[in-house]
């Protein structure tokens, strides 16, 4: 709930009192409730309301400069009505211009004074595309008034038709103004309460730490509606329009996974969106001339490609990869067969089709490369063989075969019916064998070195030092595009995001000369790229590297460090708090069967507790700095195994284990 208090003075003297409280609801919705507390201090007379619907909604031109391909202010939907319902009553509809969807907004208001209706009826006026309900009421000094107002939204994608739609948006508001604004809050506590009780992590001993983390899941909370599978998050989640509100691979790496251990089913309705993308990634991957599923670099509804520019839209197609790699990651933690089977398996298999089309085979280097492509560093411009899409590549068509061959066997059903069904042949099944096996992947043996691609080793070193201090990302430092593409800077995590991935596929050594390489070349200019070097250095036992990344990440919107918090909150970020704290500090690993942890608590943390789902089975940890608390939830149906350290153990459903030291 917001809330907002203050005191007006105005000219003449007179004192009055606000009092604001307002929620989305997370119970219902398409609910969202307010109450204004007005009392009027040192003054009696005549008080105005005013209560109002705009459908001069516009959004802000935040490509300064060239980029913005859209007029400054760009309006997106068109009043269709506007009518005043009942004694105290508003609705309006709006169609969206680019889709032919409807929006019914309905507002439904009640003033009172100590429990009595206040006020005069409402005398209602419209505007070009207001409409406005205003309310006289007299008041007196040192009483309190109370406005109770609920919003209720419709729209027709959710199904609802012709003045249905209307009815269903002021069934919502007018319910809601007879339960009252108590009861509308306690409903929606009630569902804040059963999202904390898995989705929280506590952290003792720091009180802005805790306080960045419990504003991140927070928010992850609130973006996301498992009930809804046409719907991605946005990089900015529902806070403001950067990105005009479209979803990047920032959901599948970095938001996914909070969902993927405490809210399965958000992480399901996330993944389904990909399925119901699936059609416009098979147009995209025709129209470009490669087969099978190729997700647009930043998709709407219906998932269509939304970058302006090719060099994002046709080939930063590591976005193809990321969202296997989010499939395979949900499947391994939720066995999810059942989704697998209905959805997942046309995706591994339609990503896979697209990577072998992709990849080409060159005699001159014995290998099979993945040209013209741009990696996660997009300061790197268009390169050949970035080892972090070839090696996505390579797990999702090496994945998408055992898939194959694992439903043969086991599944003749299952497998009977998508392989009919999108035409999959034993021959496809080879080739991405051969193709995987033979993918290109740039290693630098002597120096242990994973190469971001074919060029980086040849670009101009420089000394990020060099540039004048400021957190403002460096184009608009004043460094030219044409100065990125020369030097050696990147952008943000490439190589190190690809180990943070496959923690188990590289050495100690590997990841140390990794780090000691492109991390200084790293100028974060995405907030993508901190939370992974936290991951990195705590792995690497780094601890003040950890700590100042960590830093970086969770307080990257409270503080508003990068300066552009006003386009709306980090989502990435958000979500990569969250793992900072559990993959980085508690060291967690995936198992089959359960879960690694190797803790490493910061030093100014006294404790981290935080719930796991694996399989359906909630595993609650405490790390202490003297003890650790495990404890599987007794409804879990089977054991789990866990790891600490080198310790292994095993705990059965409603067992608590204290493990010192
Ligand atoms: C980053 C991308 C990210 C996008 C949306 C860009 O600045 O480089 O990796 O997906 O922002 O957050």
């Amino acid at each position: 709930v917001l809330t907002r208090t203050f005191l007006w003075q105005d000219a003449s003297g007179r004192s009055t009192e606000f009092k604001y409280e307002r929620l989305v609801s997370m119970a219902e919705p398409q609910l969202a409730a307010l109450r204004v507390t007005i009392k009027p201090v040192n003054w009696s007379g005549s008080l105005r309301i005013e209560n109002f619907l705009d459908a001069e909604v516009d959004n802000i031109d935040f490509h300064k400069g060239g980029y913005q391909m859209r007029p400054e202010r760009y309006y997106f939907v068109d009043l269709e009505s506007a009518v005043s319902q009942a004694a105290d009553g508003l609705l309006m509809t709006v169609k969206t211009r680019t889709n032919p969807y409807r929006v019914a907004e309905a507002v439904r208001f009640r003033l009172t004074c100590e429990g009595r209706q206040a006020g005069a009826a409402s005398l209602v006026r419209k505007e070009k595309k207001r409409i406005a309900a205003h309310k006289q009421v007299s008041v007196k000094a040192g009483m309190v008034y109370t406005l109770e107002k609920m919003i209720g939204l419709a729209t027709s994608r959710d199904g609802h038709q012709g003045i249905r739609l209307g009815q269903a948006a002021d069934g919502v508001a007018a319910r809601a103004l007879a339960r009252g604004f108590d009861r509308v809050c306690a409903d929606h506590a009630v569902a804040w309460v059963k999202r904390w009780r898995t989705g929280d992590v506590e952290i003792t001993g720091h009180f802005s730490d805790q306080q960045a983390m419990r504003f991140s899941i927070f928010h992850l909370c609130q973006f996301v509606n498992p009930e809804d599978t046409k719907v991605n998050i946005g990089s900015r989640g529902l806070t403001a329009e950067m990105h005009y509100g479209n979803c990047f691979w920032d959901t599948e790496l970095f938001i996914l996974p909070y969902y993927i251990y405490t809210w399965p089913e958000a992480a399901r309705a996330l993944l389904s969106y990909r399925y119901q993308t699936l059609p416009e990634a098979r147009n995209k991957a025709r129209r470009l001339f490669f087969k099978g599923a190729m997700y647009p670099w930043m998709s709407s509804y219906p998932g269509r490609e939304q970058a302006d520019y090719w060099e994002y839209a046709n080939i930063a197609i590591h976005i193809v990869g990321d969202v296997h790699y989010a499939l395979e990651h949900y499947y391994q933690a939720t066995a999810d067969e059942g989704f697998m089977e209905k959805y997942g398996a046309e995706i591994v298999f339609e990503t896979a089709r697209f990577w072998n089309s992709r990849a080409y085979y060159n005699p001159r280097r014995r290998a099979y490369m993945i040209n013209t492509v741009k990696g996660p560093n997009e300061y790197d411009g268009v390169v050949n063989n970035n080892t972090y899409t070839n090696w996505q590549a390579r797990f999702n068509l090496q994945k998408a075969a055992a898939l194959a061959r694992a439903w043969k066997r086991e599944k003749p059903g299952a497998w009977r019916r998508v392989s009919r069904k999108i035409r999959l042949t034993e021959a496809e099944l080879k080739s991405w064998e051969k193709t995987a096996q033979g993918l290109f992947i740039h290693y630098d043996r002597r120096k242990k070195l994973y190469l971001e691609d074919d060029q980086f080793l040849d670009k101009e070193p420089f000394d990020l030092k060099a540039l004048k201090p400021g957190r403002k990302i460096i184009t608009e430092r004043g460094v030219s595009w044409d100065t990125l593409l020369r030097l050696q800077i990147v952008k943000q995590a490439d190589v190190l995001l690809l180990m943070t991935l496959f923690p188990d596929s590289f050495t100690a050594g590997q990841k140390k000369a990794a780090w000691n390489f492109y991390e200084p070349k790293t100028c974060h200019d995405s907030s993508l790229s901190p939370n992974t070097h936290a991951i990195m250095a705590a792995q690497l036992d780094l601890p003040e590297k950890a700590m100042f990344y960590w830093d970086e990440t969770a307080r990257l919107d409270i503080d508003d460090s990068m300066e552009n918090s006003y386009l709306g909150v980090h989502s990435a970020c958000v979500g990569g708090t969250w793992q900072i704290a559990i993959l980085g500090f508690a060291g967690m690993r995936l198992l089959a069967d359960g879960f690694a942890f190797n803790p490493r608590l910061p030093k100014r943390w006294q404790g981290l507790r935080f719930t796991l789902n694996h399989s359906n089975r909630l595993l609650q940890v405490a790390l202490g700095k003297r003890e650790t608390i495990l404890s599987l939830a007794p409804e879990a149906g089977k054991p789990m195994t866990v790891f600490l350290g080198k310790r292994r153990l095993t705990l059965q459903p409603g067992e608590e284990r204290r493990i010192r030291g």
